[in-house]
């Protein structure tokens, strides 16, 4: 058994940042290491000790730069690589100018594949070790992106998105049968195999009938160890669309919860712009809401209030929302969220916006101390930053007084430059 053993700085959690003081639930060791064997974390402590605790480790010294968790992305579209940066429209255009043509070509599955490898070499470039994508309506999109995960050792989450109804073009399409089916075998033959873990994947309410949710809601039921991914309230025309779509329902989050798609593996993406009743069921059920913050700015969609559903005890994580989002980077989307949190009024922490990245995400998708998590018995996956990654980063963390001030600036202006190194399952990428 090869041990590692990284030293750096390091930068660790005990706790929720949101709803504890963020001073007591954060950990940074200035000399710190973090030890490493089989693909697991070993122990984190201070580097003397773990020096000559791990003797006989291979050493990787990673001088003043900041090992933290590698980030997790709770929401994202893998097949909207390509058309990142699409100008000009709000959801509802924008998904039919850019998003639907560009996913009717995962029809072909050497095009899949091509693009699920290029979204994780992206990924891993900026520092991100696990992903949860919404795939195409093909079957074959879904087995594209676990492949090229388990050829890169990363922990994936995905599902076969379904559509089913005359909102989606022709030629995007399945049906409720075919949701359930084709749903339920790609489960069967990608969940718990390796690190790959399926998300059964409804678009969301205005794209499936009723039949369709319902049946989703069923293969749910029927595998309640699987989490289930959608959008949820993301912009008001969509809101009135749904109402439109769905007159009985009480509201959008009804139009889920009356098929069986509301529960505590939920994952509900944007989550904006929720009435009270929303709120407290969402609360209620333990569910989580995914705050993709460049993506409601570039899209026009509106201010997630992190601080107020956190404080709510939400699971609440953090993502890019490629391609809707306008970065591949966690590192811009917590600069998106900083200002979205000051727009309504609150600041979040350095600590904070680095706990939603990792921790946060981590327990949003249950799998909390498993990933996005810097202590023993962790998934190795590991990112290493530098904090003077260009010159105007440096200038500014060179007058720096705390860790604190020093991340901020490579939150606020960082990118995958300052990414020095990325572990993948203990393993140097
Ligand atoms: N709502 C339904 N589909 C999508 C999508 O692909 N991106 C975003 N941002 N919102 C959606
Ligand atoms: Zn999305």
């Amino acid at each position: 058994m090869t041990q590692h053993l990284l030293l750096g700085q390091t930068l660790a959690y005990s706790g929720n940042p949101l709803t504890a003081p963020w001073s007591d639930v954060t950990h940074h060791e200035r000399r710190g290491a973090v030890a490493i064997a089989d693909g697991r974390i070993l122990e984190v402590g201070p580097a003397d000790r773990l020096r000559s605790t791990y003797r006989g480790a291979k050493v990787t010294d990673y001088g003043d730069d900041l090992i933290s968790a590698g980030f997790v992305d709770a929401h994202m579209h893998y097949p909207q690589t390509g058309i990142i940066a699409s100008w000009g429209k709000r959801l509802i255009d924008w998904l039919n100018t850019y998003t639907f043509p560009e996913e009717m070509r995962f029809a072909d599955p050497a095009y899949a594949a091509e693009v699920a490898g290029r979204s994780l070499d992206l990924a891993l470039a900026h520092g991100t070790t696990t992903l949860t994508s919404f795939c195409t309506i093909h079957p074959a999109s879904v087995d594209a992106f676990f492949a090229a995960g388990a050829e890169r050792g990363m922990r994936l989450i995905a599902g076969k998105t379904c559509m089913d109804r005359d909102t989606a073009p022709a030629g995007l399409r399945d049906t409720a049968q075919s949701a359930y089916d084709d749903s339920r075998a790609l489960l069967h033959k990608w969940h718990g195999t390796g690190r790959a873990a399926y998300a059964i994947t409804p678009r969301f309410s205005p794209t499936s009938t009723p039949g369709q949710l319902e049946a989703l809601g069923a293969l749910w039921a029927e595998h309640p160890d699987c989490l289930m991914q959608t959008h949820l309230s993301e912009q008001v025309d969509e809101i009135a669309w749904v109402r439109g779509l769905y007159p009985d329902a009480r509201d959008y989050l009804d139009t889920y919860e009356r098929f069986g798609l509301l529960g505590p593996r939920g994952l509900y993406g944007h989550s904006i712009h929720l009435e009270p009743r929303e709120i407290d069921r969402l609360v209620e059920v333990d569910a989580s809401v995914v705050h993709c913050p460049t993506s409601n700015a570039f899209i026009g969609s509106g201010m997630f209030d992190t601080l107020g559903l956190g404080g709510r005890g939400l699971r609440v994580g953090l993502a890019t929302d490629t391609g809707g989002g306008s970065s591949f980077s966690m590192l811009r989307t917590m600069a998106a969220a900083y200002d979205i949190g000051q727009l309504r009024g609150g600041a979040l922490h350095a600590a904070q916006l680095m706990w939603l990245a990792t921790e946060g995400s981590a327990r949003a998708l249950h799998m909390g101390g498993v990933i996005g998590h810097l202590g023993a018995g962790a998934e190795a996956d590991i990112c290493v930053l530098d904090l003077a990654s260009t010159p105007a980063i440096a200038q500014r963390s060179a007058r720096a007084e705390s860790i604190w001030e020093a991340l901020f600036a490579t939150q606020m202006m960082g990118d995958d430059r300052a990414v020095r190194a990325v572990w993948v399952g203990g393993a140097a990428r």
